[in-house]
């Protein structure tokens, strides 16, 4: 496990992942009824900008920092102000994005393997009575919590993708899952080598049979071995969703200098 999510953070698909967090939960809060967020690959919650991991890599000066002041699309300004709440160069992860919407009546769970990742992911969600901070395998912990009681909520999957079978147990993972709680929002990122192996790891995702998905991509002009292009599929988007996304993308595309896609792969809202 070499993964650091400290040198990506508020990278260009961190933007493009975290708007989708937001929109699904703007949805899933429009209910008074509870909702569960279970993150199965956490990450440390919060991240430093100014720490030298970031500043190593730049991606969070040619990411987040790009979109900061922009406006003009309610989801994008939501996200915006979730991410400024701690300051500028305190970056929140996908775990403190998801406590930060949390209603007194809505829980989440965050799994997290690193040791050190997941300590550090302990004090970022300490203010948050709701939370629960698991500190294990992330396939195994979600789908020991399925189906959740409030049966509604979101499934956010975000592997490091450093094992050469990822793909496949990120997959056949999803797929236990939807057996398990079939009405689920399932939000999955996935990095895009090329088109053939993203189009084989939707299909995989897709034998779900999830009758509602949707796919974004993003991608940008990256040095040869950075990342250029991620994917995230979204199983049983709300209603609405695909308009926010596009709404969205098509303000923060171009500050990223980024190109940006949704496709239905089932179903259409
Ligand atoms: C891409 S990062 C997560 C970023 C986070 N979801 C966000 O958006 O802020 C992936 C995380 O998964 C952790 N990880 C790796 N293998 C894991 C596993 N089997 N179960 C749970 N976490 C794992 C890594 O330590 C890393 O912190």
């Amino acid at each position: 496990m070499n993964y650091r999510h400290s040198y990506h953070a508020g990278n260009f698909a961190d933007v493009a992942k975290h708007l989708a967090e937001v929109a699904i939960l703007g949805h899933l809060a429009k209910k008074d009824a509870p909702f569960v967020v279970i993150d199965s690959h956490a990450g440390r919650g919060l991240y430093d900008l100014g720490a030298e991991e970031a500043r190593k890599t730049g991606e969070a000066k040619a990411g987040v920092e790009r979109v900061r002041d922009l406006s003009g699309s309610a989801l994008l300004e939501r996200y915006l102000k979730l991410a400024a709440e701690g300051g500028a160069l305190s970056y929140p992860g996908s775990p403190v994005i998801a406590a930060r919407m949390l209603r007194p009546q809505d829980r989440l769970v965050a799994i997290e393997k690193h040791p050190e990742e997941a300590a550090l992911l302990k004090q970022a969600l300490a203010p948050w009575r709701k939370a629960r901070i698991e500190d294990g395998d992330g396939y195994a912990r979600l789908l020991a919590h399925l189906p959740p009681p409030e049966r509604r909520g979101l499934i956010l999957v975000d592997p490091p993708f450093e094992a050469p079978d990822e793909f496949e147990v990120a997959a056949r993972t999803v797929r236990a899952a939807m057996r398990k709680f079939a009405t689920g929002i399932y939000l999955i990122w996935y990095p895009i080598k090329s088109a053939a192996a993203g189009n084989a790891f939707a299909g995989e995702v897709l034998a779900s049979g999830a009758k509602k998905a949707l796919r974004i991509e993003i991608e940008i002009d990256a040095a040869e071995g950075k990342l250029a292009r991620a994917g995230l599929l979204v199983l049983n988007p709300p209603y609405g969703f695909d308009a926010e996304m596009t709404a969205a993308l098509a303000i923060v595309a171009p500050a990223l200098k980024a190109r940006a896609s949704l496709d239905w792969l089932a179903g259409e809202a």
